[in-house]
């Protein structure tokens, strides 16, 4: 939560700060901020989006500064608790992403000193905590500030004194070094500054740096230099724009065929029918445990029950899938159990707790994420990357798909590994796999279809999502897109559930979506129906396109395309994506940055 950027060079660093802040909005967009070292230390910050901000700032002199787009912790959404947050005198200026637990005390301290204060903030304590032992060498004050601070925190200080110079420092909140020439940058994710540079190097916990125009210092927590590598990253400026297309989530829903080529990408070989992964992960794989635990949040956890299931399909281990935030005070301590978090940022604070918990328990890690660099990958012993490019709209989309592809390769892998799978049946996935990209391009191709049924939606203030077995966590994903873009309160259930308690809410105004994709279940999910009829809702049913029984049961269909049972997931995800875009359209909302939400959710 919160996206941070600092700036050192030979540009005029009001336009880098507020264009890498509008790259970073998605981390957070309550209010946002820069300061500029020119002659003075300059602040400019307000409530709202960066986007209005920019027009209350006036041309400035400077090539250093930092900036901040912020979501509320602690103290309101205000112009005073915006960041940046200044010392007494002004001339020192913060920005921190991350909750500092004890800032009450610290605050008490350092008012009784004689500091005064003017936001409700955590931050505002660093910033005073600096200025208190400030005494020329800015790098010296945050060192001492920093020591006493407890919770988690990236931070990236200027000092009007020291100008062209700017300090980071990070503990359990991301912050990279973006590496240029005659220019440097600091930020909360690469996108910040991916239009001037993709050679970065990743802070670890409790590393500070120490940036100017022309040299990167870096020192772990007793100040003992740390020598980086230089990391090049593999992302185009343009993955990160909207190229051409209306919001950011419907450019990631139209990139998912390539998304789906770049996740097979070096992993799948259809001529040796293999699946390759890094020797680390497949070593893990290989290994003996009693179970795995998966455990995610949101979007993540759903595409975890789907791994769950092909998993427990094509082996004999069993798994468990777990709400990271329960896990951590629930879940198991056995060192035979391997834990796989799936996370698309790597920096979900839950899912780092429950990473900490089990390597300290000698338990196995693994885990699945888009960043490269992230938190999740210093912490486990082995990463899988779903190779998606950045996501920028709030809504996960192409990640989610990329990460039940992955899991349904490690399921595979492991079935290999296991001799639970003959080839034939190998090949029969591989064919699927390649196909796949196809078929979410048909799905792509439907938007009229898919409009007119966002019509019917459009007004409802409930709607409900059914499926069963791979289906059920379809739904879920297909509820949790409706509810999180349009605001319309949406609930998935497991089909054969409804009838013990969720039937009471049915009404003739309550649609209800049904996932009907499975052989096995398909005569269950009609009885389903029929019921849901009886009662009056209408039934929209997502179904194949050759499926030719169900239009005497539902009201209306939606069509989909695929050959693969196993695989219709995901083509129905991409549906179920657009039908929730569509929607959210047709009601004017916010969809790239809905409202209470940040994308990257670094607070417990
Ligand atoms: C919803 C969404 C969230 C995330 C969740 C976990 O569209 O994106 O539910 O899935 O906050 O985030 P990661 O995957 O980064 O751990």
């Amino acid at each position: 939560m919160c996206g941070i950027i600092g700036y050192t060079g030979f540009r005029e660093a009001r336009a880098v700060l507020l264009d890498g802040l509008k790259r970073l909005d998605y981390r957070g967009y309550d209010s946002a901020g820069i300061a500029v070292i020119g002659t003075t230390l300059r602040v400019y910050k307000d409530v709202g989006e960066i986007a209005n901000i920019e027009k209350q700032i006036p041309a400035l002199k400077g090539t250093t500064g930092i900036g901040h787009t912020r979501w509320a912790t602690h103290g309101g959404v205000t112009k005073e608790n915006a960041h940046p947050q200044l010392s007494c005198d002004k001339k020192i200026a913060i920005v921190h992403n991350g909750i500092i637990e004890n800032y009450q005390k610290l605050k008490e301290t350092l008012i009784k000193k004689g500091h005064k204060f003017v936001s409700q903030t955590d931050t505002e304590v660093i910033a005073h905590l600096i200025d208190e032992v400030y005494d020329g060498n800015i790098e010296e004050a945050v060192f001492a500030a920093v020591a006493k601070l407890k919770g988690s925190y990236a931070i990236v200080v200027v000092s009007e004194n020291e100008p062209e110079k700017i300090i980071g420092v990070r503990k359990e909140s991301p912050l990279v070094i973006g590496v240029g020439d005659n220019e440097n940058f600091l930020a909360s994710d690469i996108p910040a500054f991916l239009k001037y540079t993709n050679r970065v190097m990743f802070l670890d916990d409790g590393e500070f740096c120490v940036i100017t125009k022309n040299a990167i210092r870096i020192l772990n927590a007793q100040k003992k230099p740390v020598h980086k590598k230089e990391e090049v990253i593999n992302w185009d400026v343009k993955d990160a724009e909207k190229s051409g297309f209306p919001h950011f989530m419907l450019k990631e829903i139209y990139d998912q065929p390539e998304t789906i080529h770049q996740v097979l990408r070096g992993r799948l070989s259809e001529i040796e029918q293999t699946i390759t992964f890094s020797e680390d992960v497949e070593k893990l794989l290989a290994s003996k445990f009693s179970a795995i635990h998966i455990v995610a949040c949101g979007t993540s956890y759903y595409a975890s029950l789907v791994g769950k299931y092909f998993i427990e399909q094509l082996t004999d281990i069993p798994v468990e899938v777990a709400l990271a935030s329960e896990y951590r005070y629930y879940g198991s301590r056995n060192p035979s159990v391997l834990v796989i978090a799936v996370t698309q940022s790597g920096e979900t604070a839950d899912t780092i707790a429950v990473l900490k918990d089990a390597k300290n328990s000698g338990m196995r890690t693994l885990v699945i994420t888009n960043v490269i660099g992230s938190t999740a990958t210093r912490i486990a012993d082995s990463y899988i990357l779903t190779q998606s490019g950045p996501e920028i709209g709030v809504a996960a989309t192409k990640t989610f798909t990329a990460q039940i592809i992955t899991l349904l390769l490690l399921s595979l892998k492991s079935a290999v590994l296991q001799d639970t799978l003959g080839s034939a049946e190998m090949y029969t996935y591989i064919i699927h796999l390649k196909e796949l990209p196809r078929y979410v391009r048909d799905v792509l191709q439907r938007t009229d279809e898919i409009k007119a049924m966002a019509e019917h939606l459009k007004d409802a203030t409930s709607a409900f999502y059914i499926g069963r077995g791979v289906d059920y966590p379809i739904a879920l994903e297909g509820a949790l897109k409706l509810k999180e873009i349009s605001y319309i309160h949406a609930e998935g259930f497991a089909a054969g559930e409804l009838k013990h308690g969720p039937f009471a809410l049915l009404t003739k105004d309550t649609p209800v979506i049904a996932v009907i994709a499975q052989e096995a279940t398909y005569d269950k999910m009609i009885a389903n129906i029929g019921e849901i009829k009886a009662r009056g809702s209408p039934v929209i049913a997502v179904a194949e396109d050759k499926d030719t029984e169900i239009e005497k049961h539902a009201d209306y269909v939606l069509r989909f395309p695929c050959e693969s049972k196993s695989l219709s997931c995901v083509v129905i995800a991409v549906l179920l994506q657009l039908l929730a875009y569509h929607t959210a359209n047709l009601r004017h909302c916010s969809i790239d940055k809905p409202r209470n939400l940040a994308k990257s959710v670094t607070v417990e």
